[in-house]
C-alpha cells in the first residue's frame, strides 16, 4: 500500500495535514491561506455546507454519464485542475506532475503565468487539453510573446484572471517571510531559515531542483526568464482593463475565458469581450477579503449570461458532493485549487493522483446516492438552498 493509499488518506484535510507536515510553513501557509481575515476562504466551504441535498431514491443506473464538455473537450467528470502559482516550490513536480495526472484522470489543466517549468514541458506531459493562463506580469510585448508560445505548443484556451489588480494582502505570507525568502539578500533571509530546516527533505528536494525556480514563461526581452522574487512588483504593474481584450483577442484567436467574474454586470461585460467561458471565482479568497463567496455569486452571473457561454466556478470545492452542488446551480464544470494542490506538496505526483481519486470517486458516490445518473440532468431540484440566496430556476 503506497503512502497515500486508504485508509490514511481518506479526503482533501487528509492531503492538507500530510501537506503541512512535508513543507516549511512559509510555502504550506502560501498555499493553503488567503487574504486578510480569510473570511472569504473561509466563506467559500461554508457555502456549500449550507445547500443541502434531496436525493431521489430507488433509481436505477444502467449507464451512468459523469462525463461532460467544456468548450468542446470530453472531460471524464466535470472537475479541471485551476491554475496555481509557484507550484515548483511546492514540489519540484510542479506544474508537469499536475498536467500529468489531469491528463490521466481525463480531464484539463490550467497552467499559471507564475510558472516555473516551461510550457512546452508541461503541454507534452499531458494527453488531457491544457490552457494558459494569463496575467500581464512584465507588459504587453512579454505576453504576447507567452501566448505565441502557448498557441504553438498546443495550448486551446486562454484564461485571463481579472481580479488581480494588485496582491491581496496575504499576512501569513508577511509573517512568515515569503519576500525576504524569494528576494537576493541573504541577510534579510536569516530569521526565516528554521522554518525551512525544520523540513530537510523538501529542503534537500528544493535545493537539487536548483531553488527558487524562474519564470520560464515570462521572458523579458533581453534578460531572460523573470526571477520570482520580482513577481509581486510585476503582478502590481500587471493589472488587465477591459480595453485590453481588444489585443488579447488578436493575440489569442482561439477561445477566451475569463475568470474572475462576481458579479452578472462583470459577466455581461466579459461576454462583450467575446468570452467563452466565464469562471466564477474570487481566486480561493486570496485576494479581495470579504468578496461574495463563489457559490453565492454563481446564481448571479448564470442568470446574466443565460447561455451565452459556459459558467465553471471555483473556490472551496473539496468535496465530490461540492462538484454535485455546483453543477445543480448552474455551472459546467468547476476548477479546483487547493485540494490537488495539497496533495502536490503533500507528495508530487502521487499526492495529485490521490486527490484526484479522492473527489472522482466522492463525485460519483454522490451522483448514485442522490440518483442522478448524467450530470446533464443535475439541477436546482437536486438542492436546497439558504432562502436568501439569489435563486436560479428550479425544477
Ligand atoms: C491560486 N490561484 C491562481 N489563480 C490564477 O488565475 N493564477 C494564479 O497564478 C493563481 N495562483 C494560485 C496559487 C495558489 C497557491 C492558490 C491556492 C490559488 C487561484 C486558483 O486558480 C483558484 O481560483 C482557487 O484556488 C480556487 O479556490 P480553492 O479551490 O483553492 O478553494
Amino acid at each position: 500500500m503506497g503512502r497515500f493509499d486508504s485508509p490514511r488518506v481518506i479526503n482533501i484535510e487528509d492531503l492538507r495535514r500530510l501537506a503541512r507536515r512535508r513543507t516549511p510553513r512559509v510555502v504550506f501557509e502560501y498555499l493553503d491561506g488567503g487574504a486578510e481575515g480569510e473570511v472569504t476562504l473561509r466563506e467559500n466551504c461554508r457555502a456549500f455546507e449550507t445547500i443541502s441535498l434531496r436525493p431521489r431514491q430507488c433509481v436505477v443506473f444502467d449507464e451512468p454519464k459523469f462525463a461532460t464538455r467544456v468548450l468542446g473537450h470530453e472531460l471524464s467528470f466535470p472537475a479541471m485542475l485551476a491554475p496555481v502559482g509557484y507550484s515548483r516550490i511546492m514540489h519540484r513536480g510542479g506544474e508537469v506532475a499536475a498536467a500529468r495526472v489531469a491528463g490521466e484522470f481525463g480531464t484539463g489543466y490550467i497552467l499559471s503565468t507564475i510558472s516555473g517549468h516551461k510550457l512546452e514541458d508541461v503541454k507534452r506531459a499531458t494527453n488531457g487539453p491544457a490552457w494558459f493562463q494569463l496575467y500581464l506580469v512584465g507588459g504587453r510585448e512579454v505576453s504576447e510573446a507567452a501566448l505565441d508560445r502557448a498557441r504553438a505548443a498546443g495550448f486551446s484556451a486562454l484564461v485571463v484572471t481579472i481580479d488581480t489588480p494588485v496582491a491581496g494582502m496575504r499576512e501569513r505570507d508577511y509573517r512568515n517571510g515569503m519576500k525576504a525568502l524569494l528576494g537576493r539578500s541573504l541577510f534579510a533571509k536569516i530569521p526565516h531559515l528554521p522554518q525551512l530546516l525544520a523540513r530537510p527533505r523538501w529542503l534537500a528536494s528544493f535545493l537539487l531542483d536548483g531553488g527558487t525556480p524562474k519564470l520560464e514563461n515570462v521572458i523579458v526581452p533581453g534578460q531572460g526568464p523573470l526571477k520570482l522574487e520580482d513577481v509581486a512588483a510585476a503582478l502590481g504593474r500587471s493589472r488587465v482593463e477591459w480595453k485590453d481584450f481588444d489585443w488579447i483577442r488578436k493575440a489569442w484567436p482561439g477561445p477566451i475565458v475569463v475568470k474572475g467574474v462576481l458579479t452578472g454586470d462583470d459577466a455581461l461585460r466579459s461576454l462583450d469581450q467575446g468570452a467563452a467561458a466565464i469562471v466564477v471565482s474570487n481566486h480561493g479568497g486570496r485576494q479581495l477579503d470579504t468578496a461574495s463567496a463563489t457559490l453565492r455569486a454563481l446564481p448571479q452571473v448564470v442568470a446574466a449570461v443565460n447561455g451565452r457561454a459556459e459558467i465553471l466556478m471555483d473556490g472551496g470545492v473539496r468535496r465530490g458532493s461540492d462538484i454535485v452542488k455546483a453543477l445543480c446551480m448552474g455551472a459546467r464544470a468547476v476548477l479546483i485549487g487547493r485540494a490537488y494542490a495539497y496533495g502536490m506538496a503533500a507528495g508530487g505526483e502521487s499526492g495529485i493522483r490521490r486527490a484526484l481519486e479522492i473527489l472522482r470517486a466522492d463525485f460519483e458516490r454522490t451522483m448514485r446516492l442522490i440518483g442522478c445518473s448524467s450530470v446533464s440532468e443535475l439541477n436546482g431540484s437536486f438542492i436546497e438552498a439558504p432562502e436568501f440566496w439569489p435563486r436560479r430556476t428550479c425544477s
